[in-house]
């Protein structure tokens, strides 16, 4: 993760990038990343086929979480969980917001907004399990280490 290198999404109106600072300090501590993912068969995506509870295609969207990271000396104290949970309430509070202007009060409620797709490094594995992250799919090599593939449901 600290050795990633600048990619095409750093600098994407699209994506969303959260700095954690310290109070009074304002010393910057984590940070993560959030994009869309437009095309399911991009490289970065799943590639599996969505579908909702019934077998239908599901129409919701994917974002993908990643570049998480709290420097060194303030690990363990819930800073990444902090991140991961901004960047939750972020989009799905953004989702929450589009569906209000396309439907009424009355759908259904606990149906699914969004999912979030990253690509864990299996010694972070227990980090997103702990944050509501299931795996799925084969362990993948990714610059030379074993990755997972883990999902995180944004519900309504
Ligand atoms: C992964 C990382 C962001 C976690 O941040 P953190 O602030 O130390 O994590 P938190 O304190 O919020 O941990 C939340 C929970 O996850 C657990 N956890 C943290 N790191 C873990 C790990 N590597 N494996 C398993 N569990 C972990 C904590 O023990 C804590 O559990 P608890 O709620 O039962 O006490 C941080 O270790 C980091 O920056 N690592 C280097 C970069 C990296 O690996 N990023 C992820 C790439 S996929």
């Amino acid at each position: 993760m600290e050795s990633e290198l600048p990619d095409e999404y750093d600098r994407s109106p699209e994506t969303f990038h959260f700095l954690l600072r310290l109070l009074p300090s304002q010393e910057a501590i984590g940070t993560v990343r959030v994009y869309p993912l437009k095309h399911p068969d991009t490289p970065t995506d799943t590639g599996t086929q969505k579908e909702d509870a019934h077998g239908s295609a599901a129409a919701y969207p994917t974002f993908a979480l990643g570049r998480l990271c709290v420097l060194e000396q303030y690990r363990k104290y819930k800073f990444g969980h902090k991140l991961v949970q901004q960047a939750h309430s972020f989009i799905r509070n953004r989702l929450l917001a589009s569906r209000a202007h396309a439907r009424d009060s009355s759908s259904e409620s606990n149906e699914i907004l969004g999912e979030f797709i990253i690509h864990a490094q299996v010694q972070v594995k227990g980090f997103y399990l702990k944050n509501g992250y299931t795996p799925f799919g084969d362990i993948f090599d990714e610059d030379g280490m074993d990755h997972q593939l883990m999902r995180y449901w944004i519900l309504e």
